[in-house]
Formats: structure tokens, C-alpha cells, sequence
């Protein structure tokens, strides 16, 4: 059955509710370019609850024609047309142009409980986002599900796997639009998969409850979605470093000789993870009394030696009386339970367990009341695993039941919050005992919104070069639905990586939000250093890099915190028109931040393709300029990965610490100048772990370039800087004077280098691989005084 003929509509603030013979149609005007539906039938009734929405709708105008066939709203940036017989709906843009129709037999339907939306196929369309799916950036010709799937090693195409965004973006031939579908229970969304005629976005039950967002691009749109579904926050800096996971470092003597091992090997590194065998037989927030005797020792020494520590907190409760959670929960009634009022258990690390209900508020309270044992022996990061959630066997049954905030719900429409839930009791749990410093919160499931909780990773992948590279895309599909936060196990989790293929993956983790190495129990060392040398050193070149470019990198997260901006950037962001982005293998390539671009190539060839979309791009290793909208074929060895430069960009570098938790950088600024274009960069700063920035706290400046004038501008902001002077690059140039604010000043030159020449015990190879090119670099030092700056040179 769809909805039906239009009968009569009625206006109520922003609402426009419209009754058919069979079902109510509710379009609530949310933004001038955000409209929001609403529809079910008359036998149903749905409640306004969401887990993913945070913004409510703005007080916009609107005008509203009424004519014999349709009904027409119309705000300044978008059109809704609704046909009248039957009730079908059509979203245009500011231009007057389709964003998507019903389809017109279709529109919305119900099959029994299951809804579904068909939308009308259009020339070219495609369709990019939903998160955490496998498969290329343009999912047309494919159908996903939408149900949290702990997938241990899961293949490269597998689906569902942990984290499940209803969001997707619709690309038009010059137009975008943007679709969130609001619906927590099993969901598929079918693009064009299996017919020609349609997409379509289906739940199993609950209401059709879906946003479109008719923005004029792809940013925009998701400047609309992180308003409507919350921004990740900035994280402590920390987090950024290098993370070294294993299941599992214990007893603690090999914590600390994982910690002295990286700084012997002048590796840099913030954080070593404790997975699963650091607490009493699984018992979460226990310690294991002998692997573990003094857990706050341990911490305080780690500190010392510049590591914070993450410890796994999975949901289930080991089903154990006399144990202080299970009691706990019991006796107040926190865990999810069957219809019948008895304790729902499943079997995981712990055996028999029980699971919080954290769709109660009060269970959130509780667990959060739990992480003061955590945090007061001194730990500031926790990882959400298992959260789907998992059980051995993986079906729960549907039938138990979930408090969902007072309202009650099953399995069915639980199931894809609960993991988010989670990871928001753990962090306001952190945040309550941390007295104002900001916790990391890493988490497997979640919902849309999730990014507002934690970061995420992309679960158990395996150690092959196509999981490396299928990694890369799942990150910057989440970052096209919010998620800006996310990585993949660098290594592969289950298997063991060769040692090329280690070198390639973990280039490609500096360049990835969360940095992060981890792999299975019972396999081989897999530090940076277990793999010989050559790979040490590729290791150390590039998360060296990664802790040099961190004026850059936390710049791209505060972006990320004001205007969802994703810090890995499909390609199909800037080049949204650009028909080659889409096409494999260019469909994995991609801009970390705004300037820099990533081409990920495998661990085995030495020729790859690439393709330098519109501009031109400096090689970062040699400053050779590649121009854009173009097809390459590009030789690196596994010492380095392809990674350009935009032209008309900065890039703000410091000099390499080896802990961002206990280290200061020196007080020079590196700002790299690629002339050539035009651009601008927002520079941020901040103390990196505290919130002070909410009180004012912090620096904004831009940095902008235009032909050859670089200009600083007046820096923003109650913060005061860490850097006293700018050491000012000029890339692709050899100018030996250049004038700053007038003032003509002489160049120096310098042998710069990016990454070091690794150590060579390869007989055949000579001389020793040098990734880079020497060269003379022109630079000149300048006080980093706050006011506009203007740096000009001739070519
Ligand atoms: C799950 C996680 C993995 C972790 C393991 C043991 O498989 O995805 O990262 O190491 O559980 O806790």
C-alpha cells in the first residue's frame, strides 16, 4: 500500500501536514535548505524521539501555493512540490532544479510493517556516503543493510559490518542533494541495485522519517548534517599521535618494554592499549591481580615516558555473583532484560553475561559512576568494543527488550543505537571524573550521531593489501556521513602483514584521522620495529611526518568541530563533477585535510596509477609539479607513498617530538609556501587538552596565499601562541630575497627533508633508498608577531 490520495492540509509553524486516504504526510521546513518528512499510516502513531538528532527546526520562512494538483512549499534555497493524486513528493533546489522525485507509482509504501521510499532514478546519478560500507566511492548498482554486524576478518565486500549512517549524498550531473533516513531499526537502502527504475530506502518497521538536504554541495550538505546530528569534538591532541594496540600486551612488564622500545628506537608514540587480558578473567572495570598488581604505578610511569594508555571496556557483564558490576547492575535493575522481566544473557570473553541497558539514562549513569575506579589510577582513553552488541552465535533474540528512554523497545529497533549509547555513557562518564581535561573515546558500533561520542574503527580487517586499501575508502565514506574520527587497524588485525606490506599501511595510517597499529592474538610481533629495519625506518619517517604536521592536522579537526568538515576528504568532495574521482582505483585517493593529497597505492607494485584531479599538485618528496585533471602513472618504491601538495597552499609543520603528551615542540612555526594558486588555510590552536577553548581560549588565523603574497592574517582569539617565529618555506621557487610587510630580506637555503634516507640491506640496492630529492630550500625566519603579516616574492 502507499500513501494515497491528498484529502485535506493543515499548517502549524514550521509543519505542513497533509492527510491521504490511508497514511499522514508531515513536512516540517527545517533550514532554508533542510526539509524534513514525516509519514505514516493513520493506523500508526510515532513518537518524535531520535538518538541521532540534536538541532531542532529553525524558524524559517516559507511560502505555500495551493493549487488543484499540488501543493508547492517554497523556502529561498529549496522547493518541495507535492502531487496531490496520489500524494508523491519532489525536492528542487534554489536553482529550480530535481534533486529527487518519488517514484510515481511507488512514492512511500508499506509491505505489513516494512516502509519503504522509492525514489525515481535519475541520468547519472550516483549515490556516495552510508558510512562504514565496503565497496567503491559510487555505490550505484549496490544494496546495503543497516544492522550493527560484529565481522571478525570480514571480506572486502562483506556487508553489514559494525557501524551503520543512514546518510547518503545523490550526485546530479551539477547538483547534489543529501538523504538521512531517521529510522533505527534494519534498514536497506537499494541504489539502483537490481532494477533501473529506482532507489530506495526501506526499514523493516517504525515510521518514514527521512531529512533531504538540498545544500549546493557536498560540503554544505555536510555542514547540515554534522548541525543536525552533532560534530566530533575537538580531541586531546594526544590522541592523535601514534596508537600501538595488540591482543594483548601483558603482563605489564611488556607495556613498559612496547613504551622503552619506541623511545630507544626514537619512534614517536602516544599511546599503548591494554585489550582484553588485563582484567580478572574478562571482568570488566577489574584488573588482573597478577598480570596487573599496581595499575596506577603502571600508568603513572607510562605517563612519565610520554604514554597515555587505553583500556577495552566491553559491554557484557560477567554473569557472577559476589562480582561488584553484576551485582550492581542486578540489584538496580540495569540490564537488558526478555519480555518475561528475567535477565537477558549472552555468551562473550567472560562467558555467561549480562548487558547494560544503555537506552536507560540511569544505566549510562551507573557505568559512568563505574569509570571513576579507571579514572582515578590515572587513565584518560577507553575503547568501546563489542558494542553491536556482540554474543557468541551473533543472533540476539529480537524479542528482548530495551528501556529506549521511557518509551520501550525491542531488540529490533535498539540494536543500532545501543553501541552509540555506549559510547556516550563512557565518555560523559570520562568527562564527569577528568575535571575539565578531554577524555579519547574509541568505539566499533554506532549510529548517526556517533561522531559526537567518539572516534571509530573499522573492526577486524585482515592483513592483505586489498583490506588496506578497501580501509581507506571505509574512512572516507564515514567522513562523508559525519564521522570524521575513524581509522583502521594499520597491519591488518587477523593474519600477519608481510613486511612491505606493513611499510605501505602504516604511510598510510599517518595519513589517516585515527592512528592506530593492532593485530590478533597469537600472531606475530607487529610492532614498527618486528619487521627488520627498512621497515623501522620507513615507520619512523612517516610518523615522524605525522607528529611534524600537527599544527596541520589539529587544524583539520577543529574544521571538523565547526563545520563537519571531514579530515580524510573523499575526493568526491572538491571534485564532486569530476567523473574520474569515481572510477577505480582513483575512487581511493583522497585529501587529508585541504591540501594534501593521498594516493594510496599496494605494497607490491612499483607502478601505479593516479589521477591529479583539477589544479596542480607539488610532489611533497621532490616539489616536481603535476598538473591536474590528468591520468599518471607514478613509480615509488614502499620508502614512499605518493602524497602531493596542492598549489596555492600552506602546510604548518613543527619540528618532530616523540610524544605529544609530554613533549613541546620548539617554538618555530614551519609554514610551506606552495605558490602557484590560490587558497587559504585556518590555522587553530589551543592548549590541546582541556576545553578553555569554549571560554574564549583559543588562536584562529588564517593563512592565505594568492600569486606570490602569502598573508598571515591578524591572529583571533584570547590564546596565546606555543610558536614565537614562522619559518617561512618557499616551495617551487628559488627566490634569494622576498619582503615581509615591505621590508626586503634575504633567503636562506636549507637541504630540507620530509622523511630520512632508510638504512639499506639489500645487496642488489645501491646506493641506499633516499625517498626524497635534496634540495635548496629557500626559507626565512620572522617573528610570529599577531598582527597581518604579508610576505611577498618574485618568482
Ligand atoms: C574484537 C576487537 C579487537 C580486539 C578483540 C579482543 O575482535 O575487534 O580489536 O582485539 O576483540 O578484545
Amino acid at each position: 500500500m502507499a500513501t494515497g490520495a491528498y484529502q485535506a492540509h493543515r499548517i502549524s509553524g514550521q509543519e505542513i501536514h497533509i492527510e491521504t486516504d490511508n497514511a499522514s504526510v508531515k513536512a516540517i521546513i527545517y533550514d532554508r535548505d533542510l526539509v524534513r518528512f514525516r509519514i505514516h499510516r493513520n493506523d500508526q502513531d510515532f513518537s518524535g524521539f531520535s538518538y541521532a538528532v540534536v538541532s531542532e527546526a529553525l524558524p524559517v520562512h516559507f511560502d505555500l501555493e495551493d493549487g488543484a494538483s499540488e501543493l508547492i512549499v517554497k523556502t529561498s534555497h529549496m522547493k518541495v512540490v507535492f502531487s496531490k493524486f496520489p500524494v508523491r513528493i519532489s525536492v528542487f533546489n534554489a536553482k529550480d532544479e530535481l534533486l529527487n522525485a518519488d517514484d510515481p507509482a511507488f512514492g512511500t509504501s508499506w509491505l505489513g510493517n516494512e516502509v519503504t521510499t522509492y525514489k525515481t532514478i535519475q541520468e547519472n546519478e550516483r549515490f556516495i556516503g552510508l558510512g562504514e560500507k565496503t565497496g567503491g566511492l559510487d555505490r550505484r548498482g549496490q544494496s546495503y543493510v543497516n544492522w550493527n554486524t560484529d565481522y571478525f576478518g570480514y571480506p572486502v565486500d562483506a556487508d553489514p559490518l559494525y557501524l551503520s549512517t543512514p546518510f547518503y549524498i545523490g550526485v546530479l550531473e551539477n547538483r547534489v542533494y543529501g538523504i538521512f533516513f531517521d529510522n533505527s531499526h534494519k534498514s536497506t537502502f537499494n541504489f539502483a541495485c537490481s532494477n533501473e527504475r529506482f532507489s530506495y530506502f526501506q526499514a523493516e518497521d517504525g515510521e518514514m522519517n527521512y531529512y533531504v538536504f538540498a545544500g549546493d554541495s557536498v560540503a554544505n550538505i555536510l555542514d547540515r548534517y554534522t548541525w543536525l546530528t552533532g560534530r566530533t569534538e575537538l580531541p586531546p591532541k594526544w590522541s592523535l599521535g601514534f596508537q600501538q594496540c595488540r591482543y594483548s600486551y601483558y603482563p605489564f612488564p611488556e607495556v613498559l618494554n612496547a613504551a622503552r622500545t619506541f623511545r630507544e628506537k626514537h619512534i614517536p608514540a602516544d599511546v599503548l592499549y591494554l585489550d582484553i587480558h588485563y582484567m580478572d578473567a574478562y571482568k570488566v572495570f577489574t584488573w588482573h591481580p597478577e598480570r596487573f598488581p599496581d595499575p596506577k604505578g603502571l600508568l603513572a610511569q607510562l605517563k612519565e615516558m610520554g604514554f597515555n594508555v587505553v583500556v577495552i571496556l566491553d559491554p557484557g557483564v560477567k554473569r557472577e555473583q559476589g562480582y561488584q558490576a553484576y551485582d550492581q547492575g542486578k540489584e538496580k535493575n540495569l540490564f537488558v532484560k526478555y519480555p518475561d522481566g528475567t535477565e537477558y544473557n549472552g555468551q562473550v570473553w567472560p562467558g555467561w553475561s549480562a548487558f547494560p541497558d544503555f537506552t536507560n539514562e540511569e544505566a549510562r549513569k551507573w557505568w559512568g559512576e563505574l569509570m571513576k575506579g579507571l579514572t582515578d589510577v590515572g587513565l584518560e582513553g577507553f575503547w568501546n568494543d563489542m558494542n553491536e552488541p556482540a554474543a557468541w552465535g551473533q543472533h540476539l533474540p529480537d524479542l528482548i527488550e530495551f528501556e529506549y528512554e521511557g518509551e520501550g523497545a525491542t531488540h529490533k529497533k535498539a540494536r543500532n543505537v545501543y553501541g552509540m549509547q555506549m559510547a556516550k555513557s563512557t565518555v560523559e562518564g570520562a568527562k564527569k571524573h577528568l575535571n575539565g581535561r578531554r577524555p579519547f573515546v574509541l568505539t566499533r558500533a554506532g549510529f548517526c550521531g556517533i561522531q559526537r561520542y567518539a572516534a571509530v574503527w573499522t573492526g577486524d580487517n585482515v592483513s592483505t593489501d586489498e583490506h588496506m586499501l578497501a580501509g581507506v575508502r571505509l574512512i572516507n565514506s564515514m567522513g562523508l556521513t559525519g564521522v570524521s574520527f575513524a581509522g583502521y587497524d594499520v597491519g591488518g588485525f587477523a593474519g600477519e602483514a608481510s613486511p612491505d606490506l606493513f611499510a605501505r599501511w602504516i604511510s598510510l595510517g599517518a595519513f589517516s584521522p585515527f592512528f592506530r597499529s593492532h593485530s590478533m592474538v597469537n600472531s606475530r610481533d607487529s610492532e614498527p620495529w618486528s619487521f627488520g629495519e627498512e621497515v623501522e625506518d620507513i615507520s619512523r619517517n612517516y610518523i615522524r611526518l605525522r607528529y611534524r604536521l600537527m599544527p596541520y592536522i589539529y587544524s583539520c579537526f577543529h574544521q571538523s568541530a565547526v563545520s563537519g568538515m571531514p579530515v580524510a576528504r573523499s575526493l568526491a568532495i572538491d571534485y564532486t563533477y569530476d567523473a574520474k574521482v569515481y572510477e577505480g582505483p582513483y575512487d581511493n585517493q583522497y585529501l587529508f585535510g585541504p591540501n594534501i593529497l593521498v594516493i594510496p597505492v599496494d605494497s607490491f607494485s612499483r607502478f601505479h596509477k593516479a589521477y591529479f584531479p583539477q589544479g596542480k599538485w607539488v610532489n611533497l618528496y621532490t616539489d616536481e609539479v603535476s598538473e591536474g585533471t590528468r591520468e599518471a602513472v607514478l613509480e615509488s618504491g614502499k620508502e614512499s607513498l605518493p602524497v602531493y601538495v596542492k598549489a596555492g597552499s600552506v602546510l604548518l609543520m613543527q619540528n618532530a617530538v616523540e610524544s605529544l603528551l609530554k613533549e613541546k615542540s620548539s617554538n618555530t612555526l614551519e609554514v610551506h609556501v606552495y605558490p602557484g594558486g590560490a587558497g587559504s588555510f585556518d590555522y587553530y590552536e589551543d592548549d590541546g587538552e582541556t576545553y578553555a577553548y569554549r571560554n574564549g581560549n583559543s588562536l584562529s588565523r588564517v593563512f592565505s596565499i594568492h600569486g606570490n603574497e602569502l598573508k598571515i592574517h591578524r591572529a583571533e582569539g584570547q590564546f596565546t601562541s606555543h610558536f614565537k617565529t614562522f619559518r617561512v618555506y618557499l616551495h617551487c621557487s628559488d627566490a634569494s630575497s622576498l619582503r615581509v610587510n615591505g621590508q626586503e630580506q634575504n633567503t636562506k637555503a636549507e637541504n630540507y627533508r620530509f622523511t630520512e634516507p632508510i638504512s639499506d640491506f639489500d645487496p642488489y640496492h645501491v646506493p641506499p633508498k633516499d625517498p626524497i630529492q635534496i634540495r635548496d630550500l629557500r626559507y626565512v625566519d620572522i617573528p610570529a608577531s599577531p598582527n597581518e603579516i604579508s610576505i611577498s616574492w618574485n618568482e
